[in-house]
Protein backbone atom coordinates (compact mmCIF):
# COMPACT_ATOMS: atom_id res chain seq x y z
CA UNK A 1 0.00 0.00 0.00
CA UNK A 2 1.12 3.02 -1.07
CA UNK A 3 0.61 6.31 1.58
CA UNK A 4 0.60 9.83 -0.05
CA UNK A 5 0.26 12.93 1.77
CA UNK A 6 -0.46 16.17 0.01
CA UNK A 7 -0.71 19.76 1.94
CA UNK A 8 -0.94 23.44 1.04
CA UNK A 9 0.84 25.61 2.05
CA UNK A 10 1.32 29.98 1.68
CA UNK A 11 -1.07 32.22 0.62
CA UNK A 12 -4.11 30.14 -1.21
CA UNK A 13 -4.95 31.18 -5.41
CA UNK A 14 -7.16 29.47 -8.10
CA UNK A 15 -5.82 26.07 -8.89
CA UNK A 16 -4.96 25.06 -5.97
CA UNK A 17 -8.15 22.13 -5.78
CA UNK A 18 -7.12 21.68 -9.35
CA UNK A 19 -3.94 20.39 -8.76
CA UNK A 20 -5.11 18.50 -5.56
CA UNK A 21 -7.54 16.85 -7.52
CA UNK A 22 -4.97 16.09 -10.11
CA UNK A 23 -2.56 14.56 -8.07
CA UNK A 24 -5.25 12.23 -6.71
CA UNK A 25 -6.57 11.17 -9.89
CA UNK A 26 -2.54 10.81 -10.72
CA UNK A 27 -2.33 8.40 -8.08
CA UNK A 28 -5.31 6.39 -8.41
CA UNK A 29 -4.60 5.70 -11.81
CA UNK A 30 -1.06 4.72 -11.11
CA UNK A 31 -1.68 2.37 -8.06
CA UNK A 32 -5.63 1.65 -8.05
CA UNK A 33 -7.05 0.93 -5.04
CA UNK A 34 -3.47 0.53 -3.84
CA UNK A 35 -3.02 4.05 -2.20
CA UNK A 36 -3.80 5.74 0.54
CA UNK A 37 -4.22 9.51 0.40
CA UNK A 38 -3.80 11.61 3.46
CA UNK A 39 -4.82 15.60 3.59
CA UNK A 40 -2.76 17.48 6.20
CA UNK A 41 -4.47 20.13 7.30
CA UNK A 42 -3.73 23.93 7.20
CA UNK A 43 -0.15 23.76 5.66
CA UNK A 44 2.52 22.82 7.48
CA UNK A 45 0.97 23.14 10.51
CA UNK A 46 -1.01 20.15 10.43
CA UNK A 47 2.18 18.35 9.84
CA UNK A 48 3.79 19.87 12.83
CA UNK A 49 0.70 19.37 14.94
CA UNK A 50 -0.58 15.70 13.48
CA UNK A 51 -3.76 17.15 11.84
CA UNK A 52 -4.89 15.39 8.71
CA UNK A 53 -7.12 13.45 7.08
CA UNK A 54 -7.18 9.81 5.32
CA UNK A 55 -9.38 11.14 2.20
CA UNK A 56 -11.65 8.83 -0.11
CA UNK A 57 -11.50 8.91 -3.72
CA UNK A 58 -14.94 11.07 -3.82
CA UNK A 59 -13.77 13.58 -1.44
CA UNK A 60 -11.70 14.74 -4.66
CA UNK A 61 -14.46 14.73 -7.11
CA UNK A 62 -16.22 17.86 -8.35
CA UNK A 63 -13.55 20.02 -7.32
CA UNK A 64 -11.64 21.35 -10.33
CA UNK A 65 -13.80 24.62 -10.38
CA UNK A 66 -13.40 25.52 -6.60
CA UNK A 67 -11.38 28.06 -5.33
CA UNK A 68 -9.61 28.31 -2.28
CA UNK A 69 -8.01 24.90 -1.02
CA UNK A 70 -10.36 22.34 0.58
CA UNK A 71 -7.29 20.96 2.35
CA UNK A 72 -6.75 24.66 4.44
CA UNK A 73 -3.85 26.98 4.51
CA UNK A 74 -1.63 29.01 6.50
CA UNK A 75 1.94 31.17 6.29
CA UNK A 76 5.13 29.70 6.47
CA UNK A 77 5.48 27.99 10.12
CA UNK A 78 9.51 29.34 10.43
CA UNK A 79 8.05 33.24 9.45
CA UNK A 80 5.57 33.45 12.13
CA UNK A 81 6.78 30.96 14.98
CA UNK A 82 10.40 30.06 15.44
CA UNK A 83 12.23 26.69 14.97
CA UNK A 84 11.49 25.59 18.36
CA UNK A 85 8.36 27.97 19.77
CA UNK A 86 7.53 28.75 22.79
CA UNK A 87 5.34 25.48 24.06
CA UNK A 88 9.23 23.49 22.80
CA UNK A 89 7.77 22.52 20.24
CA UNK A 90 10.94 21.60 18.19
CA UNK A 91 8.83 21.82 14.27
CA UNK A 92 11.57 20.26 11.92
CA UNK A 93 11.10 16.93 14.44
CA UNK A 94 7.95 17.17 14.75
CA UNK A 95 7.10 17.35 10.89
CA UNK A 96 9.23 13.99 10.44
CA UNK A 97 7.65 12.45 13.55
CA UNK A 98 4.52 12.78 11.89
CA UNK A 99 5.78 11.47 8.51
CA UNK A 100 6.89 8.69 10.13
CA UNK A 101 3.59 7.85 12.06
CA UNK A 102 1.61 8.25 8.78
CA UNK A 103 4.50 5.92 7.36
CA UNK A 104 4.14 8.14 3.91
CA UNK A 105 5.94 7.24 0.88
CA UNK A 106 5.79 10.99 -0.21
CA UNK A 107 4.72 14.29 0.79
CA UNK A 108 3.40 16.66 -1.92
CA UNK A 109 3.90 19.53 -0.91
CA UNK A 110 1.54 22.89 -2.94
CA UNK A 111 3.02 26.16 -2.73
CA UNK A 112 5.59 29.18 -3.47
CA UNK A 113 8.97 30.37 -2.51
CA UNK A 114 8.92 30.43 1.09
CA UNK A 115 6.44 26.70 0.83
CA UNK A 116 9.48 25.53 -1.46
CA UNK A 117 11.74 26.48 1.21
CA UNK A 118 10.53 24.19 4.01
CA UNK A 119 9.90 21.67 1.51
CA UNK A 120 13.74 21.39 0.79
CA UNK A 121 14.90 21.50 4.26
CA UNK A 122 12.62 18.43 4.80
CA UNK A 123 13.84 17.10 2.00
CA UNK A 124 17.62 17.49 3.10
CA UNK A 125 16.31 15.99 6.49
CA UNK A 126 15.45 12.53 4.57
CA UNK A 127 11.72 13.02 3.54
CA UNK A 128 10.57 12.32 0.13
CA UNK A 129 8.91 15.25 -1.14
CA UNK A 130 7.38 16.54 -4.13
CA UNK A 131 6.65 20.24 -4.68
CA UNK A 132 4.13 22.24 -7.12
CA UNK A 133 4.58 25.56 -7.79
CA UNK A 134 1.66 27.70 -6.80
CA UNK A 135 1.27 31.82 -6.30
CA UNK A 136 -0.29 34.05 -8.33
CA UNK A 137 3.05 36.08 -8.59
CA UNK A 138 4.75 33.71 -11.22
CA UNK A 139 8.49 34.24 -9.35
CA UNK A 140 9.36 30.91 -8.46
CA UNK A 141 12.27 30.04 -10.28
CA UNK A 142 12.74 26.98 -12.45
CA UNK A 143 9.29 26.64 -14.27
CA UNK A 144 7.90 28.87 -16.86
CA UNK A 145 4.73 29.72 -15.45
CA UNK A 146 2.92 28.94 -11.70
CA UNK A 147 -0.71 28.17 -11.48
CA UNK A 148 -2.45 30.99 -9.95
CA UNK A 149 -1.06 33.19 -12.44
CA UNK A 150 -3.24 33.35 -15.20
CA UNK A 151 -6.41 33.09 -13.10
CA UNK A 152 -5.08 36.79 -11.34
CA UNK A 153 -4.14 38.14 -14.71
CA UNK A 154 -7.60 37.75 -15.79
CA UNK A 155 -8.80 39.25 -12.61
CA UNK A 156 -6.43 42.05 -12.37
CA UNK A 157 -7.53 42.71 -16.05
CA UNK A 158 -11.05 42.88 -15.41
CA UNK A 159 -10.51 45.28 -12.65
CA UNK A 160 -8.76 47.55 -15.67
CA UNK A 161 -11.59 46.96 -17.58
CA UNK A 162 -14.13 47.88 -15.57
CA UNK A 163 -12.21 51.09 -14.36
CA UNK A 164 -11.19 52.43 -17.98
CA UNK A 165 -14.90 52.58 -18.36
CA UNK A 166 -15.87 55.03 -15.63
CA UNK A 167 -11.86 56.86 -15.84
CA UNK A 168 -13.06 57.72 -19.40
CA UNK A 169 -16.80 58.99 -18.51
CA UNK A 170 -14.80 61.29 -15.44
CA UNK A 171 -11.92 62.32 -17.46
CA UNK A 172 -10.16 61.02 -13.88
CA UNK A 173 -6.48 59.06 -13.63
CA UNK A 174 -6.72 56.01 -11.87
CA UNK A 175 -4.13 53.69 -10.10
CA UNK A 176 -4.52 50.23 -9.91
CA UNK A 177 -2.36 48.97 -7.69
CA UNK A 178 -2.04 44.88 -8.73
CA UNK A 179 -0.78 42.31 -6.19
CA UNK A 180 2.66 40.40 -7.06
CA UNK A 181 4.91 40.81 -3.84
CA UNK A 182 8.18 41.72 -5.07
CA UNK A 183 7.90 41.24 -8.58
CA UNK A 184 5.99 42.51 -11.52
CA UNK A 185 4.85 39.46 -13.07
CA UNK A 186 1.05 40.02 -12.69
CA UNK A 187 1.20 43.50 -13.49
CA UNK A 188 2.85 43.42 -16.59
CA UNK A 189 0.10 41.37 -18.09
CA UNK A 190 -2.49 42.38 -16.48
CA UNK A 191 -1.16 45.86 -17.52
CA UNK A 192 -0.30 45.53 -21.21
CA UNK A 193 -4.09 43.05 -21.56
CA UNK A 194 -5.87 46.21 -19.68
CA UNK A 195 -4.35 48.91 -22.03
CA UNK A 196 -2.98 50.74 -19.12
CA UNK A 197 -0.99 54.29 -20.24
CA UNK A 198 1.74 53.51 -17.28
CA UNK A 199 2.99 50.29 -15.79
CA UNK A 200 5.11 50.55 -12.77
CA UNK A 201 7.57 47.29 -12.01
CA UNK A 202 9.66 46.63 -8.88
CA UNK A 203 12.03 45.71 -11.59
CA UNK A 204 11.94 49.00 -13.08
CA UNK A 205 12.15 51.57 -10.79
CA UNK A 206 10.28 54.77 -11.41
CA UNK A 207 10.69 58.82 -11.76
CA UNK A 208 7.80 60.90 -10.43
CA UNK A 209 8.33 63.51 -12.54
CA UNK A 210 8.97 61.71 -15.56
CA UNK A 211 5.25 59.54 -15.28
CA UNK A 212 3.39 63.70 -14.70
CA UNK A 213 5.44 64.30 -18.09
CA UNK A 214 3.65 61.14 -19.99
CA UNK A 215 -0.06 62.12 -17.93
CA UNK A 216 0.25 65.44 -18.72
CA UNK A 217 1.25 65.08 -22.03
CA UNK A 218 -1.95 62.90 -22.68
CA UNK A 219 -4.20 65.44 -21.38
CA UNK A 220 -2.66 68.04 -23.82
CA UNK A 221 -3.45 65.55 -26.94
CA UNK A 222 -6.89 65.63 -25.97
CA UNK A 223 -6.83 61.99 -23.51
CA UNK A 224 -8.17 63.62 -20.71
CA UNK A 225 -8.26 60.34 -18.81
CA UNK A 226 -4.99 57.46 -17.72
CA UNK A 227 -4.73 54.30 -16.07
CA UNK A 228 -1.91 53.53 -14.53
CA UNK A 229 -1.11 49.54 -13.16
CA UNK A 230 1.09 49.48 -10.36
CA UNK A 231 3.12 46.28 -8.60
CA UNK A 232 2.01 46.28 -5.07
CA UNK A 233 6.34 46.05 -4.82
CA UNK A 234 7.35 49.31 -6.92
CA UNK A 235 9.53 51.64 -6.07
CA UNK A 236 11.01 55.15 -6.79
CA UNK A 237 14.84 55.03 -8.18
CA UNK A 238 15.14 57.50 -4.78
CA UNK A 239 14.02 54.24 -2.76
CA UNK A 240 15.87 51.92 -5.25
CA UNK A 241 19.20 53.44 -4.13
CA UNK A 242 18.76 53.17 -0.09
CA UNK A 243 19.47 50.33 2.02
CA UNK A 244 17.21 47.44 2.83
CA UNK A 245 17.28 49.24 6.48
CA UNK A 246 16.58 52.26 5.08
CA UNK A 247 14.30 51.54 2.52
CA UNK A 248 12.18 50.17 5.33
CA UNK A 249 12.62 52.88 7.32
CA UNK A 250 11.31 54.91 4.48
CA UNK A 251 8.25 53.20 4.03
CA UNK A 252 7.52 53.06 7.75
CA UNK A 253 7.39 56.84 8.06
CA UNK A 254 4.90 56.93 5.38
CA UNK A 255 1.33 56.94 6.84
CA UNK A 256 -0.36 54.91 3.93
CA UNK A 257 0.55 51.01 3.86
CA UNK A 258 0.16 50.94 0.41
CA UNK A 259 2.55 52.72 -2.39
CA UNK A 260 -0.18 53.43 -4.74
CA UNK A 261 -1.53 56.37 -1.96
CA UNK A 262 1.53 58.09 -2.28
CA UNK A 263 2.14 57.69 -5.76
CA UNK A 264 -1.15 59.30 -6.10
CA UNK A 265 -0.68 61.94 -3.44
CA UNK A 266 3.03 63.03 -5.58
CA UNK A 267 0.96 63.05 -8.85
CA UNK A 268 -1.68 65.55 -7.42
CA UNK A 269 0.77 68.20 -6.97
CA UNK A 270 2.08 68.20 -10.50
CA UNK A 271 -1.42 67.55 -12.29
CA UNK A 272 -5.02 69.27 -12.38
CA UNK A 273 -6.85 65.36 -13.55
CA UNK A 274 -8.61 64.14 -10.29
CA UNK A 275 -6.95 60.92 -9.39
CA UNK A 276 -8.25 57.82 -8.05
CA UNK A 277 -7.22 54.72 -6.43
CA UNK A 278 -8.15 51.66 -6.60
CA UNK A 279 -7.04 48.69 -5.07
CA UNK A 280 -8.25 45.23 -5.63
CA UNK A 281 -6.21 43.02 -3.33
CA UNK A 282 -7.09 39.40 -2.43
CA UNK A 283 -9.91 39.82 -4.59
CA UNK A 284 -6.88 38.92 -7.07
CA UNK A 285 -6.53 35.31 -5.84
CA UNK A 286 -10.43 34.28 -5.37
CA UNK A 287 -12.45 32.26 -7.16
CA UNK A 288 -12.06 29.92 -9.66
CA UNK A 289 -9.00 29.16 -11.65
CA UNK A 290 -9.46 30.00 -15.56
CA UNK A 291 -9.07 26.98 -18.06
CA UNK A 292 -5.43 27.43 -18.40
CA UNK A 293 -4.46 26.76 -14.46
CA UNK A 294 -7.18 24.13 -14.82
CA UNK A 295 -4.83 22.50 -17.49
CA UNK A 296 -1.57 23.37 -15.74
CA UNK A 297 -3.38 22.02 -12.37
CA UNK A 298 -4.13 18.69 -14.17
CA UNK A 299 -0.96 18.06 -15.67
CA UNK A 300 1.41 19.38 -12.85
CA UNK A 301 -0.66 17.12 -10.30
CA UNK A 302 -1.03 14.40 -12.67
CA UNK A 303 2.95 14.07 -13.34
CA UNK A 304 3.83 14.57 -9.35
CA UNK A 305 1.40 11.35 -9.52
CA UNK A 306 4.11 9.71 -11.83
CA UNK A 307 6.93 10.74 -10.46
CA UNK A 308 5.65 8.99 -6.80
CA UNK A 309 5.28 5.72 -9.15
CA UNK A 310 9.41 6.72 -10.53
CA UNK A 311 10.42 7.61 -7.14
CA UNK A 312 11.53 10.69 -8.28
CA UNK A 313 11.37 12.80 -5.10
CA UNK A 314 13.25 15.78 -4.12
CA UNK A 315 12.33 17.50 -7.18
CA UNK A 316 9.70 20.38 -8.02
CA UNK A 317 7.31 19.68 -10.89
CA UNK A 318 8.01 22.72 -13.67
CA UNK A 319 6.69 23.74 -16.76
CA UNK A 320 9.36 23.87 -19.06
CA UNK A 321 8.82 25.02 -23.03
CA UNK A 322 5.45 23.39 -22.39
CA UNK A 323 6.67 20.29 -21.00
CA UNK A 324 6.26 18.89 -17.25
CA UNK A 325 10.05 18.31 -16.17
CA UNK A 326 11.85 17.45 -12.34
CA UNK A 327 13.39 20.56 -11.12
CA UNK A 328 15.99 19.49 -8.35
CA UNK A 329 14.67 21.44 -5.04
CA UNK A 330 18.41 22.18 -4.19
CA UNK A 331 18.91 23.94 -7.23
CA UNK A 332 15.91 26.25 -7.45
CA UNK A 333 15.67 26.75 -3.20
CA UNK A 334 15.88 30.44 -2.17
CA UNK A 335 15.71 31.94 -6.16
CA UNK A 336 13.34 34.64 -6.71
CA UNK A 337 12.45 34.62 -10.70
CA UNK A 338 11.73 38.76 -11.52
CA UNK A 339 10.74 40.04 -15.05
CA UNK A 340 13.70 40.74 -17.11
CA UNK A 341 13.81 44.09 -18.17
CA UNK A 342 14.34 43.13 -21.13
CA UNK A 343 11.63 40.60 -21.71
CA UNK A 344 9.31 40.95 -24.90
CA UNK A 345 6.63 42.00 -22.97
CA UNK A 346 8.29 45.13 -21.86
CA UNK A 347 10.29 45.91 -25.21
CA UNK A 348 6.84 45.47 -26.89
CA UNK A 349 5.02 47.77 -24.31
CA UNK A 350 7.35 50.07 -25.00
CA UNK A 351 7.18 49.86 -28.68
CA UNK A 352 3.24 50.89 -28.26
CA UNK A 353 3.92 53.91 -25.79
CA UNK A 354 3.79 52.51 -22.45
CA UNK A 355 5.50 53.87 -20.05
CA UNK A 356 7.33 52.24 -17.38
CA UNK A 357 8.03 55.66 -15.29
CA UNK A 358 12.14 55.33 -16.20
O1 LIG B 1 2.09 35.61 -2.75
C1 LIG B 1 0.76 35.86 -3.07
C2 LIG B 1 0.33 37.17 -2.50
O2 LIG B 1 -1.03 37.39 -2.85
C3 LIG B 1 1.17 38.37 -2.93
O3 LIG B 1 0.85 38.81 -4.22
C4 LIG B 1 0.87 39.35 -1.82
O4 LIG B 1 1.93 40.24 -1.64
C5 LIG B 1 0.72 38.45 -0.61
O5 LIG B 1 0.42 37.16 -1.10
C6 LIG B 1 -0.35 38.87 0.36
O6 LIG B 1 -0.22 38.09 1.50
P1 LIG B 1 -1.34 37.83 2.60
O7 LIG B 1 -2.31 36.86 2.05
O8 LIG B 1 -0.60 37.26 3.75
O9 LIG B 1 -1.98 39.15 2.87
Amino acid sequence: MKRVGILTSGGDCQGLNAAIRGVAKGLYFEFGSDVEIYGIKDGYKGLIFGEYTLMKESDFSGILTLGGTLLGTSRQPFKTMRVIDENSVDKVKSMKENYKKLKLDCLVILGGNGTQKTANLLRSEGLNVIHLPKTIDNDIWGTDVTFGFHSAVEIATNVIDCIHTTATSHGRIFIVEVMGHKVGWLTLSAGIAGGADVILLPEIPYDIDKIAKTLNNRIDSGKKFSILAVAEGALSKEEAALSKKEFKRARADFKHPSIVYRIAEELQDKIDNEIRVCVPGHFQRGGSPCAYDRVLCTRLGATAARFIKEKKFGVMVGMVNGETVPVPLEEVSGKLKSVPVDCGEILAARQIGISFGD
